[in-house]
């Protein structure tokens, strides 16, 4: 039985990891966790850590686990490049997965979106398109920038020089080499994500829409019983679902 320790407990991922969590078989949580709450205290009696909270939280946490030897799933998302520099610096020493998402199905429509930009090439315009709740903290989100990442590595660009967030007043022609991305918020929409090429005569759309919190939840739980079986390294969902 893998024990898991859940952070951010009372947030609206803890909740949706908690009532996960209790419809696995062979995961058990042995520490639900808030904002002042010892989480080196619930190490000893843990196998892996799962972690939805906040960017600067996120860090705190993984150096805990970084000095157990503990490994760690992250679902937060917005670390800044420091951040993201001490994520692949304790990958050195323990499992993390790091991923934008967890669902099955916006890791599927991260493969679809790989193969269509192979595909379709240079002459379509790229743009990306992502809604999330009037709550949500970051922008773009994470997987929003998940799939303008893949869009730059295929045409071999750095994503910051080619993102283009939003446009307002006289922006001149687009630019083919730009990757358009934009965030909308409103209401309680869980996440929709879309990836657009539009060429000339024809435009192909690549859509997800997540309806429940409970498939970010379930996949993170799947992540955390694969990872207490793997060595030290920094992995993602396509690495869990064996997408690679
Ligand atoms: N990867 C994915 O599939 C995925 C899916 C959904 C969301 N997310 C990301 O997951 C994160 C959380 O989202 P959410 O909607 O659950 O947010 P939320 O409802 O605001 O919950 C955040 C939680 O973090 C806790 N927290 C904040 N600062 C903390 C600190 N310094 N130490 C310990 N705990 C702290 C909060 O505790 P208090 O209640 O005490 O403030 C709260 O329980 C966001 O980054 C979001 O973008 C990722």
């Amino acid at each position: 039985m893998d024990r898991v320790i859940i952070t951010g407990a009372g947030g609206r991922m803890g909740r949706a990891l908690l009532a996960g969590a209790g419809d696995m078989t062979g995961l058990k949580v042995s520490a639900a966790l808030h904002r002042k709450d010892d989480l080196e205290a619930a190490l000893c009696h843990a196998d892996v850590v799962v972690d939805f909270t906040l960017p600067e939280a996120t860090v705190g946490h993984l150096l805990a686990c970084r000095k157990h030897r503990k490994p760690v799933v992250i679902g937060t998302t917005g670390h800044n490049a420091v951040e993201l520099a001490a994520i692949e610096d304790a990958a050195g020493e323990i499992p993390v997965v790091l991923a934008s998402n967890f669902s099955t199905g916006v890791n599927t429509l991260f493969w679809l979106t790989r193969k269509a930009a192979e595909i379709l090439g240079n002459d379509f315009d790229l743009e990306v398109v992502e809604m999330h709740h009037r709550m949500k903290k970051d922008a773009p989100s994470g997987t929003a920038r998940s799939l303008a990442g893949i869009l730059a590595s295929v045409r071999k660009q750095s994503l910051e020089k080619v993102a283009r967030h939003g446009r307002h007043g006289l922006v001149g022609e687009r630019q083919p080499s730009e990757i358009g991305i934009h965030a909308l918020r409103g209401g309680d929409v869980v996440g929709d994500h879309t990836v657009i090429f539009a060429g000339l005569g024809e435009r192909l759309e690549l859509a997800h829409k997540a309806s429940s919190r409970d498939t970010f939840a379930r996949g993170a739980l799947r992540a955390a019983q694969w990872l207490v079986h793997q060595k030290p390294g920094l992995y993602d969902m396509q690495d869990v679902l064996g997408l690679r």
